[in-house]
């Protein structure tokens, strides 16, 4: 039987990924719908990327839905020096195709909330890749879903790994800290894929030819989109390849023995100042809180993007 998830993410070219990953794995996983958030870049972007990728996939199935444009206090932040004006500009230039039907006119908060209730409880399991506003959001309003989610999995903060966003933060949780904190402080059953873990899955040329080459129709596609999106962390970080964030959400819901991760408790830093939106993690127990996140610190990378090759070869 397939884990009915929903997926709210940012995309972005690693969001990207996970929602192919997720749409190519039908025997483990059943996408019901996709909701969005503004965040890599502004939340229109992030919508019409999102519709664009359906688009892509040939899935004209399902419903992506519009949620929060900018986080609960703060202004927004986006990252179009990583992921281009588009926030999913490809390396060759060449655009994603237009989107096959319009955004769903229900508010992404209702149909997060709309969909838990309508499950049974414990049916559904909730992956978030972006800021945690719309989360954040769905759990205020309607605090019952909280206890009838199977769980949440996030791509957001770090450990022991410094911020990408800021020296303390990584940016899911920076774009929108007081989300975060009220995500973590929540009681959900909570599993955290932070930079510590996603930092050793980088997109290396071998990897990157394999999707090209064996990835099928999408494969390629998506090998010129993480093309462009190599180029900056490259940059920046001096690897020989940029961290593949977003879909190790989706690879461990497929395939949980390629990760491996510990329970922690993990606090968001919501003070202004330079730890804001930092996962303050207690790796070794040293606080008297209780642990209530699952820590995810290591994994396969080969397996990892073998998976990934696979499963988008089978979108063809
Ligand atoms: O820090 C990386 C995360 O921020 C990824 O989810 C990326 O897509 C951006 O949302
Ligand atoms: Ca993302």
């Amino acid at each position: 039987m397939a884990r009915r998830i929903l997926l709210d993410c940012d995309p972005g070219h690693d969001d990207a990924v996970a929602i192919l990953l997720a749409l190519a794995s039908p025997a483990e996983l059943e996408l019901i719908g996709i909701s969005v958030v503004g965040g890599n870049v502004k939340l229109d972007a992030t919508v019409l990327n999102t519709r664009k990728l359906l688009s892509l996939a040939a899935r004209d199935d399902i419903d992506v839905y519009a949620g929060c444009p900018r986080p609960m206090l703060r202004e927004i932040v986006t990252a179009e020096h990583v992921h281009g004006d588009t926030g999913l500009d490809s390396g060759s230039g060449r655009e994603l195709p237009d989107p096959l039907r319009p955004v769903a006119d229900k508010h992404a908060v209702n149909f997060i909330i709309d969909s838990v209730r309508n499950a049974a409880a414990g049916e559904i399991t909730l992956v978030a890749t972006g800021p945690l506003t719309n989360i954040a959001v769905a759990f205020a309003m309607a605090p019952d879903i909280i206890e009838r989610l199977q769980e949440l999995v996030i791509m957001g903060g770090a450990g022991f790994e410094p911020g990408n966003v800021t020296p303390a933060a990584e940016f899911n949780i920076y774009v929108d800290p007081h989300a975060a904190r009220a995500v973590f402080e929540s009681s959900v059953k909570l599993t955290m894929f932070g930079l510590d873990i996603t930092h050793q899955m980088l997109i290396t040329p071998p990897r990157l030819k394999a999707i090209e080459e064996h990835g099928g129709r999408v494969g390629a596609v998506v090998a010129d989109l993480l093309d462009f999106f190599n180029r900056y962390d490259i940059g920046k970080y001096g690897w020989d390849g940029a961290p593949l964030h977003d879909p190790c959400t989706i690879a461990w819901l497929i395939d949980p023995t390629l990760f491996e991760g510990r329970l922690m408790h993990v606090v968001v830093d919501t003070s202004e100042g330079p730890s804001l939106g930092r996962t303050v993690t207690d790796w070794f127990g040293a606080g008297e809180e209780e642990p209530n996140v699952m820590v995810m610190t290591s994994g396969d990378a080969d397996r990892f993007f073998a998976l990934i090759t696979d499963r988008l070869s089978q979108l063809d």
